[in-house]
């Protein structure tokens, strides 16, 4: 089991240039193999979590070449895939079993979708409710609709659905399932949530529209999607750890180039400048998914504020971070409305609070969010991550500002989302040991400024000879 030490930084001045987005690479690979044509994907983002979606069109006959590391051109199956010969492995990963669900309703075969210790206690009722009205036969080998997840597909109907709770994975399976089903379907959203499915439906050439401020979608089904040329800009959700890093740290510069900026995802940006973070956005492309340049010039003085309603879906993956900001802000920081954090990789509420006590940050846990009391040191600590990578992350995170060296166990996790985040740690805390050196021999340089200056005057003050 794989840890981190992490000593406290005290000035931060980094460029970084984090990986591929999650979502988007799980997309691109799910749905270039299912259009038709060539895909040409690059800066996939190479993790266990989107190697699982991978596998899973591989095991049912997409063809893949690798070009490079994380630039792959993908043979779509033009809507017909093949019948699997094992069951597929999520992993870890919601959105692959979700979005698997909604793609394999539609094929005349039966699927056995598994998944990892805690994958497999996610509900997936959410998604067996739309699909077997929309046709198919759903069956969860799990507890209270838990996986296993069988699917045996059929020939969908179209549906007009009313989702219950804002999620991105189920709005994609319905929608992965209407693609096949023949009419419209109609897909409305308590709150808006990230739209990464409908913005490569729409590139793919699917006829697909957004109403009522982007909460309904409304797709035609039985078309034949195109493939295309996919950019994976850089995953926000990663960069959002560094964000706050230096949206805390008095004094921080960050530089983060070709980050996304989908702005069903961004929420976090706006958050921050609550809190009195000046973020300078630069959105350089806007291909089907814009992205851009982030640059903070001058990080320190957060204060509290309260993250709630129609903002949640879009700073969902940011909240255990969100929770750090609070930690490391003046006043209280308040989350509600997030229940969903009950259901992710492990229980956010429970897991951030917890943590958050081992760092002496008071907290108070409510069943669905929290209340952060920020502003005092943060204690050295060691803390588990639970098997959560954006619990692991997050408080390496809060660790770069305790009194002494921390140490997150069981870090492995980070690889579901961000394989070069220890790397890019790593870069952070020389930066700052340079930093400090760069110090030393700054303090060296006006020490002998300062005796030459004296030596001057001095001698300027001694009567000409
Ligand atoms: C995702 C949607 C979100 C998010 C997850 C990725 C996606 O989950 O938390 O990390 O790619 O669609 P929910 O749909 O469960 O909110």
């Amino acid at each position: 089991m794989a840890n981190l030490k992490i000593h406290p930084v005290r000035r931060m001045d980094a460029v970084l240039q984090v990986p591929g987005d999650k979502s988007i690479s799980h997309r691109a690979v799910i749905l270039g193999g299912f259009a038709g044509g060539e895909t040409r994907v690059t800066g996939f983002l190479p993790s266990e979590d989107c190697r699982a979606s991978l596998s899973a069109m591989q095991a049912m006959g997409v063809e893949m070449e690798t070009v490079s590391r994380g630039d792959y051109i993908i043979h779509g199956r033009r809507g017909k895939l093949r019948p699997p010969a094992e069951p597929l492995d999520c992993g870890n990963s919601g959105t692959t079993m979700r979005l698997l669900a909604g793609l394999v309703a539609g094929q005349p075969f039966t699927t056995r979708l598994f998944g990892d210790a805690s994958l497999s206690r996610r509900p997936m009722r959410r998604v067996v409710d739309p699909l077997t009205l929309m046709g198919a036969t759903l069956t969860c080998e799990g507890e209270n609709s838990r996986p296993p997840l069988v699917v045996r597909g059929a020939a969908l109907l179209p549906i007009r659905y009313q989702m219950p709770v804002a999620s991105a994975q189920l709005k994609s399976a319905i929608l992965l399932a209407g693609l096949q089903a023949p009419g419209l379907t109609v897909v409305e959203q308590p709150e808006v949530c990230r739209d990464h499915t409908e913005r490569m439906l729409q590139h793919f050439g699917a006829s697909l529209r957004a109403g009522d401020g982007g909460r309904r979608v409304e797709l035609y089904g039985d078309t034949t999607l195109n493939g295309k040329d996919l950019r994976v800009p850089g995953d926000f959700s990663s960069a959002a750890f560094w964000l706050v890093a230096a949206a805390a740290l008095g004094g921080a510069r960050l530089t983060l180039t070709k980050v996304g900026l989908n702005p069903t995802r961004t929420a976090l940006l706006n958050v921050l400048m609550r809190m009195g973070a000046q973020i300078k956005e630069h959105v350089e492309s806007n291909e089907f998914e814009p992205y851009g340049t982030l640059q903070i010039e001058e990080g320190g003085g957060l204060r509290g504020t309260t993250v709630s309603g129609a903002e949640i879906p879009n700073v969902i993956d940011e909240l255990p971070v969100i929770a750090v900001a609070g930690a490391l802000a003046e006043g209280v920081t308040v989350i509600k409305d997030a229940r969903e954090l009950r259901v992710k990789e492990s229980d956010r509420i429970a897991t951030v609070a917890g943590c958050l006590r081992e760092f002496g940050v008071e907290v108070e846990e409510q069943p669905d969010g929290m209340v952060v009391y920020g502003g005092n040191p943060i204690r050295a600590a060691r803390v588990a991550s639970r098997g959560d990578h954006r619990i692991a992350m997050a408080f390496a995170v809060l660790a770069l500002f305790a009194d002494g060296p921390s140490l997150i166990e069981d870090t492995d996790c980070i690889k579901t989302s961000y394989p070069t985040f220890e790397e890019h740690l790593e870069q952070i805390m020389e930066g700052d040991l340079a930093g400090k050196f760069r110090l030393g021999v700054g303090l060296v340089n006006s020490v002998k400024r300062l005796v030459n200056q004296r030596k001057t005057s001095r001698q300027d003050a001694r009567p000409p000879s």
